[in-house]
């Protein structure tokens, strides 16, 4: 048997629906998601059905989450016209400011180039780095093709650190690689599942397979793979919906909401992507545990690790999983890792079955 220690991962894209759609996922099931998955540190965002976009829904999550929480939790804000005045109050207490481009799940919508453009401008920021560091928190945009040349423009205009959520499509691949090498202050993110899947699955996984941004192409993912070494970070974009609302058949006849689920999964499918030689150990290390902190200014945990084990093949079943929404993307897709233990500043949370002892995570 053969057992990887590695650091604690760290998933700066997780929903946990808490507040407003609590039956979906709460602050206790989606940190036990988390530590069962092999993360100790994961950062909300804010387009909760009752959306994080003043200083009052801000204090709200920190005082819900306080003591509930399996590891620790941070959170972002939302960017929107109205939540503008907020931003220095809150600047200190988040780790970015998401902007949501194009439509998906929730209200927040800013697809107006005037709107977009006072977020970033009034986002606050520093005009230089200083010693090395970071100038400022970045802005973490939700933006699909064409829309994330406004994102790029704005960033340039105003200095902001941009990170680029979920990249999916090769153009899009593109377009930041252009930016890296013009020195823009950006970084990306790419989610498992349009690392692991294609549009070619929606037809086997329906109304399951659909989140925004989209499956891309056979092409896309390739693309994805290729430039590997450009991308920052895996995010995981943990969006859980109930089996039953993802139902095309069930219920109102609404249309299903869009998001997968992914904080039990993630580490598994990227440690066999490294045991099957599509990726070095070092540079998943890099993207789910390195990148993340150092881009967010994440603190450090001490004696804080997570053991996997790897050579056995397991299959990925639903029903093991701690994440409230009851079902997988990944369902009975077979991997070669396997978290058996993770442990949070010297305590052990994480048996590899069960979660072990009280909520010791923090709100940071
Ligand atoms: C996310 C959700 O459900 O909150 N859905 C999704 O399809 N990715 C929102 C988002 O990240 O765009
Ligand atoms: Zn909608
Ligand atoms: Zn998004
Ligand atoms: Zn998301």
């Amino acid at each position: 048997m053969k057992i990887l220690k590695l650091p604690g991962f760290i998933d700066i894209h997780v929903h946990l629906r808490e507040p407003g759609g609590t039956h979906k996922e709460n602050f206790e099931t989606g940190t036990q998601a988390a530590i069962a998955g092999g993360y100790t540190t994961i950062i909300d965002m804010p387009n909760n059905s009752e959306p994080t976009i003043t200083t009052q829904a801000l204090e709200d999550k920190f005082e819900l989450a306080k003591g509930r929480v399996y590891c620790d939790l941070g959170f972002h804000f939302g960017g929107t016209p109205a939540s503008i005045e907020y931003f220095k109050e809150i600047y200190d207490r988040v780790y970015g400011l998401k902007v949501y481009m194009n439509h998906t799940t929730g209200n927040l919508l800013v697809d107006q180039e005037e709107d977009i453009e006072l977020i970033f401008k009034s986002w606050p920021h520093f005009a230089k780095a200083s010693r090395g560091k970071p100038a400022g928190k970045p802005i973490l945009a939700h933006a699909e093709s064409r829309t994330l040349e406004i994102a790029i423009r704005m960033a340039k205009k105003y200095n902001q650190r941009l990170h680029v959520c979920h990249m999916s499509l090769a153009e899009e691949v593109e377009m930041v690689k252009k930016a890296k090498n013009e020195g823009l202050n950006i970084t990306c993110e790419v989610t498992p599942h349009h690392l692991f899947l294609n549009e070619n699955d929606v037809e086997r996984l329906g109304t399951y397979g659909l989140m925004k941004p989209p499956l891309g192409s056979k092409k896309d993912q390739d693309a994805l793979w290729e430039n590997i070494n450009i991308i920052d970070v895996i995010g995981s974009d943990h969006a859980p919906h109930l089996k039953d609302e993802k139902n095309p058949t069930a219920g109102s006849g609404l249309n299903p909401p869009f998001g997968v689920p992914n904080l039990d999964t993630t580490l598994s499918l990227m440690i066999t992507a490294v045991n099957d030689g599509r990726l070095t150990l070092d540079k998943a290390i890099d993207m789910c545990a390195i990148r993340p902190r150092e881009i967010f200014n994440i603190p450090k945990q001490s004696d804080t690790f997570v053991e996997v084990e790897v050579g056995e093949t397991w299959t990925i079943e639903a029903k093991n999983l701690k994440t409230k929404c009851g079902w997988s993307p990944f369902e009975g897709m077979s991997v070669s890792a396997k978290v058996r233990k993770t442990v949070l500043r010297g305590q052990e949370v994480y048996d590899g079955e069960k979660i072990i002892g009280e909520p010791t995570g923090l709100v940071i």
